[in-house]
């Protein structure tokens, strides 16, 4: 892996493919430790979980529905601070075990938008899982059911995330280059 140019920006190899394999399917093994026979709903959120969903899923070995949320804060490689809701929920989730699964959580502002948009669904339970997470950032009072692997507060791309648009095919994560790395 080597360093990468995305539009302006360099960017420095981070996390390899292999590595977040494990990382995922150990989230999906503690998942479904803990739901075992719960018939799950999974709710990615668009766009940046779209590969860990898609690798998530595979790794849950037992029966569980998939649907999407899209939201959107990042203009660039800063939070806007206004999250909006671009694609709403479909499904009737009364009742039902529900996981949202997040790419990466930052500041927490989109897991505050996502615990508003579920007051009302009258689930039965409702968890959080993030493939990544910014404790130096997130200064929030929400629970976070699952983490698959905190990581400094740098921005990174790949594996779904991306830098203004661009980065997302990557299969290995890329932190942004500083004068420090
Ligand atoms: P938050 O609302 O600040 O917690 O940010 C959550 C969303 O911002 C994530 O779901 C990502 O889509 C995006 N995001 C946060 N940090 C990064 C990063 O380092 N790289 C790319 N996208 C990020
Ligand atoms: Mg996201």
């Amino acid at each position: 892996m080597d360093t990468i140019k995305i539009h302006d920006k360099f960017f420095t190899p981070f996390i390899d493919a292999k590595k977040i394999d494990a990382v995922v399917k150990k989230v999906a093994e503690d998942i479904l430790n803990d739901l075992k026979g719960e018939q799950p709903v999974f709710i990615g959120i668009l766009n940046g979980s779209f590969m860990f969903i898609a690798d998530f899923v595979r790794h849950y070995q037992d029966e569980c529905q998939v649907s999407f949320v899209k939201l959107s804060s990042y203009q660039g490689t800063t939070t806007t601070g206004k999250v909006k809701e671009l694609v709403g929920i479909q499904e009737d989730l009364e009742g039902k075990t529900v996981v949202i699964l997040e790419d990466i959580i930052d500041t927490g502002n989109t897991l505050e938008e996502i615990y508003k948009i579920f007051e009302d669904k009258k689930v039965k339970t409702l968890k959080i899982a993030t493939l990544f997470f910014k404790p130096e950032i997130f200064k929030k009072d929400l629970k976070i059911d699952y983490i698959g692997l905190s990581i400094p507060n740098k921005f990174i791309v790949g594996y779904g995330l991306d830098y203004d648009g661009l980065g997302r095919n990557l299969s290995d994560i890329y932190q942004l280059k500083t004068t420090t790395n």
